[in-house]
């Protein structure tokens, strides 16, 4: 270890602001598609603030404590974020964009097939809704890796953000081994749904919050499945947040971790 590390954590994060309010440049009244971005956004605001309290407790430690803790830790971990279904990237973007608007230190991550819904299983086509669109066509398909990579490029996001393309039975293995402190699943189906919350819930930091963009869809009633299934035994409770009047769909909910 060297002094520089030291200094290194002792050091205020200088360009980090944040304030629970959201700091959005839009006015009201939103367009349905902001909007819809409000509740992700939320959550991503909180996941950064918990994220926040953690390190500047950190730094509350008295010079041998920190001196411990360079030791134990000689890199301060950056704020780690992951979200599985990116589809043509705005949800992605937009949190990115929250991220380093507030200065913060951060990687984040996006896994997706860039080629839309894979097959559907036998536990989705028992539960999609009669004519659900998804059963002959498959959904998501207009996007690719390369529009999304180019979004994040033209924002000044493509060395904090990185894609990872193919099913996620592929790509979550090869990821490194790492602790998260946000974590947003939009993948609609119900394997998906427990492939992502198998592999990230037990790599989630306390106080790290898990989003679901799903749960109450009227159109994936497999995602609540799996996710009710995934947590009976586990002790956070879901919070809901709720935007709009079309109650079922402008539902979205999301867990902190203990
Ligand atoms: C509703 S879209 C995501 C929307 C996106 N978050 C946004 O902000 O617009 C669902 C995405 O999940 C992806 N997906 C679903 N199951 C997957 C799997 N097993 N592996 C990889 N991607 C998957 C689909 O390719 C699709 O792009």
């Amino acid at each position: 270890m060297t002094e520089s590390d030291i200094i290194t954590l002792s050091k205020p994060e200088k360009k980090l602001r944040f304030s629970a309010a959201l700091d959005f440049s839009y006015r009201p009244p939103f367009e349905a598609i902001f909007a819809e971005r409000v509740p992700v956004l939320q959550a991503f605001a909180l996941a950064m603030a918990n994220y926040s309290l953690l390190s500047s407790e950190r730094r509350t430690f008295g010079l041998w404590g920190r001196v411990r803790r360079a030791l134990s830790s000689p890199v301060k971990a950056p704020f780690r974020a992951v979200e599985c279904g990116v589809y043509t990237g705005s949800s992605l973007v937009a949190c990115a964009k929250m991220a380093y608007d507030a200065g913060l230190s951060f990687e984040m991550i996006g896994l997706d097939t860039f080629s839309g819904l894979p097959e559907l299983s036998e536990t989705d086509l028992r539960l999609a809704p009669a004519g659900a669109k998804y059963i002959n066509t498959t959904l998501f398909a207009d996007t690719t890796f390369d529009h999304v990579q180019s979004k994040l490029v033209e924002r000044g996001l493509a060395g904090s953000v990185q894609l990872r393309q193919g099913l996620f039975s592929q790509t979550l293995p090869a990821l490194p081994e790492q602790r998260y402190h946000f974590v947003n699943i939009d993948c609609d189906l119900y394997d998906p749904h427990l492939e992502c919350l198998s592999y990230f819930y037990p790599r989630m930091v306390p106080g790290g919050i898990m989003f679901f963009d799903d749960y109450h869809s009227i159109d994936y009633p497999m995602a609540a499945h799996a996710i009710n299934e995934f947590m009976q035994d586990k002790p956070e409770k879901l919070m809901h947040l709720r935007f709009g009047d079309d109650a079922a769909n402008r539902t979205k909910c999301f867990f902190i971790k203990y």
